[in-house]
């Protein structure tokens, strides 16, 4: 009998095809520290974003989503970028239908239109066809409605975004969710944009959790001492 074919998932997922890496290892102490970031209020809601395009936004969200789920976490992933998505492309699954059929489509909002993932507790919602109106229908009241109807499907619920400087997309969202993760692309984020990002950020009442620095050249001595004795 044939098997079902697996689909082709993105190498920058590192979490998933290298789990035992420095890059994977990375994710997972990204993973523990939000978990226990806020005892008290546990985040639960994250999004993603930066200052510009391809700092690694999608890379870092994608992959924390991989570790949260095998961690044995119920984690939903959300393409909330609805200008130049790319978690299908990361996961290998087609983009026919996603959140803005989920949006825009009352039959959808039922049932979500969910793509199953290599990962079992892990499920993602593409981005769907793109709106000529991605900043009115991120802000809309069925968009709203959505998230909290996804928040209460899952432990997890991680949205990926566009950069925040170009576009509102991201700072309609952020006060939407627990936390925010702003991504910073070592050595190529400039200073003044990170800052006015955060202050952006701020601006809505968004909570900032954390900095993530990626493309940041590995501490090798670090990692060796680290991976000692695991073979
Ligand atoms: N951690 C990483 N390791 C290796 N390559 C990376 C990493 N992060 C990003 N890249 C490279 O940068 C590209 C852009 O990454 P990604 O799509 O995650 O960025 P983004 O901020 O989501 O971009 P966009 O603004 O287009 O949404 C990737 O296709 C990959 O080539
Ligand atoms: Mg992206």
């Amino acid at each position: 009998m044939a098997s079902k074919p697996q689909p082709t998932t993105s190498n920058l997922l590192v979490a998933h095809h290298d789990p035992r890496s420095a890059a994977a290892e990375a994710y997972r102490a990204l993973r523990t520290n939000i978990q226990f970031a806020s005892p008290d209020h546990p985040i639960r809601t994250i999004l993603a974003t930066s200052t510009s395009a391809e700092d690694g936004k999608s890379t870092t969200i994608a992959n924390l989503a991989i570790t949260l789920a095998q961690a044995g976490q119920r984690t939903i992933l959300v393409d909330c970028d609805l200008r130049r998505p790319s978690l299908h492309k990361l996961f290998g699954v087609s983009n026919e239908h996603g959140l803005t059929s989920l949006i825009l489509d009352a039959d959808a909002a039922a049932t979500p239109p969910f793509q199953p993932t290599m990962e079992p507790n892990l499920v993602l919602l593409t981005s769907g066809p793109l709106p000529p109106n991605a900043a009115e229908l991120l802000g809309s009241q069925r968009m709203q409605a959505a998230i909290t109807a996804l928040k209460g499907q899952a432990d997890f619920l991680l949205l990926d975004t566009p950069p925040i400087i170009a576009v509102t997309d991201a700072a309609v969202l952020a006060p939407q969710v627990d936390g925010v993760l702003l991504v910073i692309n070592a050595g190529h984020t400039r200073r003044d944009l990170a800052r006015r990002a955060k202050a952006l950020l701020e601006k809505v009442g968004a909570n900032i959790i954390g900095v993530v620095m990626n493309n940041a050249p590995l501490e090798r001595d670090y990692y060796k001492y680290y991976g000692q004795g695991e073979g």
